[in-house]
């Protein structure tokens, strides 16, 4: 069953100590940046330390731009993830993928954010602001970080063939 609105925000209401603030870090392009915003305030809301990695404009900017340097972040902290908001995703899904290390995912409903995270241990979630809605990018944003890597050997064996 779909969560509304409030049980949404009620999810981590909990307020953590500082220092156990999981890091996350988001970019976009001009085509995500209203959708950035948004998710910016829930995941702050949600007890997370935000690493906002651009733009700040809604100026015509080019994805990979925003894709490496989010993808680089995380993969210098391995205990990070990551958000990168394009048109469709599918840009900076294409450009983070080219990292090693980096699994981006384009997820566009809760399952496909879930499975994600439990078979393929994905560290970046893609979102596409004209493809999706405000409303869907917060449940699979949600539902994505909630998720854990299920783990066991048939995932890890796959996850290290990707290389
Ligand atoms: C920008 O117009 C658009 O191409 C970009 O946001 C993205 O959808 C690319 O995959």
């Amino acid at each position: 069953m779909e969560k509304n609105k409030a049980n949404l925000d009620a999810t981590f209401s909990k307020k953590v100590p500082k220092r156990n603030m999981k890091t996350i870090y988001i970019a976009s392009d001009h085509a995500g940046i209203t959708m950035k915003k948004a998710l910016k305030e829930l995941l702050e809301k949600i007890n997370y330390k935000v690493h906002d990695l651009g733009p700040q404009t809604d100026d015509s900017v080019d994805y990979p731009d925003y894709a490496k340097k989010l993808a680089k972040a995380v993969k210098s902290r391995p205990d990070s993830k990551g958000i990168l908001i394009c048109g469709t995703g599918i840009g900076m899904c294409m450009a983070a993928n080219k990292i090693k290390g980096i699994r981006a995912a384009l997820c566009y409903n809760e399952d496909t954010a879930r499975l994600s995270r439990e078979h393929n241990d994905a560290n970046i979630l893609c979102l596409g602001a004209r493809t999706t809605t405000l409303n869907m990018a917060k449940k699979i944003t949600v539902a994505w970080l909630e998720t854990k890597h299920e783990g066991g050997e048939r995932h890890q064996r796959r996850i290290k063939k990707i290389g």
